[in-house]
């Protein structure tokens, strides 16, 4: 996979070379870059921003250095352009994203950036419009690092263990189940018995109800969209 980041803070992504996505680097799975926004402007103050056509508060992003930048980099890709009002991201998404061989983001500041460059962008690959979260951060910074996170750890031969890849959270429509190491017993607080026993069915079937019950005392939104719900009257949910 080919990754580009177009930003006017490079140093924010600075952590996309450790950890995860640069082992994946390493492993000659991932081809990463790195752009600053800048360098595709032409005046001599380098801008980026301008008031917004309408009024009101805050700066736009300028489209001439926006379409400069992806003229040359994003050229059949999957643009990525990391909003508050795209749609959401889940690991349904990271899933279909880790299947792309080219994704360029596009990291927005501001009160985001001209409309036409996501136009402009549509006619160059595919655009997909992407929020974190429902919450405003500075910049799309933190969501191409957090989107990139999920999408890399997904590549065929970056995780060691496929068996984690498909016991982890969100992965069947639920959280996960809590889980605990040695020591059995630990300031007065014993490991549950079933994972003690051997019963590989006991275990599994424990497992699938704490997850249940996990997801019904957090996140019962979730159960409503994997049909779990129908089977909630027999759970003791605290
Ligand atoms: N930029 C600012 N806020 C964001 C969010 N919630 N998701 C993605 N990009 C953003």
């Amino acid at each position: 996979m080919r990754i580009d980041v177009v930003t006017i803070f490079p140093d924010y992504l600075a952590p996309l070379a450790l950890s995860l996505p640069g082992k994946a680097r390493d492993k000659g799975l991932l081809d990463l870059a790195v752009h600053d926004l800048r360098g595709w402007t032409t005046d001599r103050h380098h801008t980026v921003d301008d008031t917004p056509y309408g009024g009101g508060a805050g700066m736009v992003m300028k489209p001439e250095p926006w379409g400069r930048a992806l003229d040359e980099v994003a050229r059949g890709a999957t643009i990525v352009f990391t909003t508050p009002s795209g749609e959401p991201f889940t690991q349904a998404l990271a899933q279909e994203l880790s299947g792309h061989e080219h994704l360029v983001f596009a990291c927005g500041r501001y009160e985001g950036i001209d409309q036409r460059v996501v136009e402009h962008a549509a006619t160059l690959g595919t655009v997909r419009e992407i929020s974190l979260g429902d919450y405003v951060l500075n910049g799309g910074e933190v969501a191409a690092l957090a989107i990139t996170e999920a999408v890399v750890r997904l590549l065929p031969g970056f995780m060691g263990n496929a068996e984690s890849l498909a016991e982890e959270s969100h992965v069947d429509g639920l959280l996960e189940y809590p889980v605990y190491t040695k020591p059995a017993s630990w300031e007065g607080r014993d490991v549950p018995d079933v994972l003690l026993s051997g019963d590989h069915g006991r275990i599994a079937a424990w497992r699938r109800a704490e997850a249940q019950r996990r997801t019904a005392e957090r996140r019962p939104d979730l159960l409503a969209a994997t049909g779990v719900i129908s089977g909630l009257a027999d759970l003791d949910v605290r």
